[in-house]
């Protein structure tokens, strides 16, 4: 019987299948496990499920000589030091697939929110300032005929541009390489990040972050999107520098953006808090309960996996030599 950490209750009765043969030791819900904390939970556990705030540092895998498995209940994961976990023989594994339509639902969502919006008309509602329908009552931005830009055409990124269809838009896309014509819905590769920037009547972000995509969209970058543009992001707050998507608002450039995802998460940048012309919501892209419990089974499917001996089913990273 191997020994399995777990740093929060997931959803669902997915751990329920570790506990029949494994010995499971599950965490109450608190802050999120970050250096020693880390190290001192995960002990001499064979494997170990955490969540995408919680920390997985290179010492963890210096320290703790029998974990076999890292399982992120998440399909990024940039909160993992993936070089050291491969060069120390142990597999991270994350959630993709099971949350696309969710995540990618939730981008169109702040899409549509922020192009007719809703959270003002919501709050005009709900503070009795609906006095009778207004020919120029919170005019909004129509989509049809409007250029969606993707920035990370992986399988979120697809999922929305799919959904663009349906609204008429036009799809144009920033990636490493072109997809096959089959997965990309029609939509328009473009090489360069700041062309795709000059054109895009909606951006929606959806790169994974690493050191490469750390503040990619930068000030100079948002200065570059269309007069009245709109911005989301679901993908990862740090993609995003926050404190210039600010003075771009504040200037007036964007028509507004959507967020689901934070700089310095969970803490929100002060300056978006006032602003009636963003909608801010608290991680939220893959919250259906369908897509968490779909999550916690596949995340128990590969800690079983691997605790047998074999490769997990969605592997993030491959060792090198696999601990046994
Ligand atoms: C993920 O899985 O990386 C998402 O951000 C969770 O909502």
């Amino acid at each position: 019987m191997a020994e399995v950490a777990v740093t929060a209750p997931l959803p669902g009765g997915a751990i329920a299948r570790l506990q029949e043969r494994h010995s499971v030791r599950v965490r109450p819900p608190g802050p999120a496990l970050i250096g020693r904390d880390m190290v001192e939970f995960v002990g001499q556990a064979d494997a170990l499920v955490c969540l995408l705030a919680d920390r997985v540092a290179a010492e963890v895998f210096a320290l703790c000589p029998r974990l076999k498995v890292v399982a992120s209940y998440a399909v990024g994961v940039n909160n993992v030091d993936l070089e050291a976990a491969r060069t120390s023989g142990v597999w991270v594994t994350n959630t993709p697939d099971v949350l696309t339509d969710a995540t990618a639902d939730l981008a169109w969502a702040l899409i549509l929110a922020v192009a007719r919006r809703i959270g003002e008309g919501d709050g005009l509602v709900r503070s009795g300032g609906f006095t009778g329908w207004k020919p120029d009552l919170l005019l909004g931005t129509g989509l049809q005929g409007k250029t969606l830009g993707i920035v990370g055409m992986g399988r979120i990124g697809a999922a929305v541009a799919r959904r663009a269809i349906g609204f008429g838009m036009k799809i144009a896309y920033h990636g490493r390489a072109p997809k096959p014509a089959d997965e990309a819905f029609g939509a328009e590769f473009v090489a360069e990040l700041d062309s795709l920037l000059a054109r895009a009547d909606v951006l929606s972000l959806h790169c994974p972050l690493t050191p490469q995509t750390r503040r990619l969209i930068d000030e100079r970058r948002l200065r570059l999107l269309p007069h009245g543009a709109i911005l989301v992001n679901t993908s990862r707050g740090e993609v995003l520098d926050e404190e210039a998507l600010v003075r771009v608002l504040e200037s007036g450039a964007l028509a507004g953006a959507g967020l689901d995802v934070y700089e310095r998460e969970p803490e929100v940048n002060p300056g978006l808090l006032g602003r009636m012309d963003v909608v801010l919501l608290p991680h939220l892209g893959s919250a259906t309960r369908e897509a968490r419990a779909a999550m916690a089974e596949l995340v128990v499917d590969n800690v079983l996996a691997v605790l047998a001996g074999k490769p997990p089913l969605t592997p993030a990273v491959k060792p090198l030599v696999p601990r046994s």
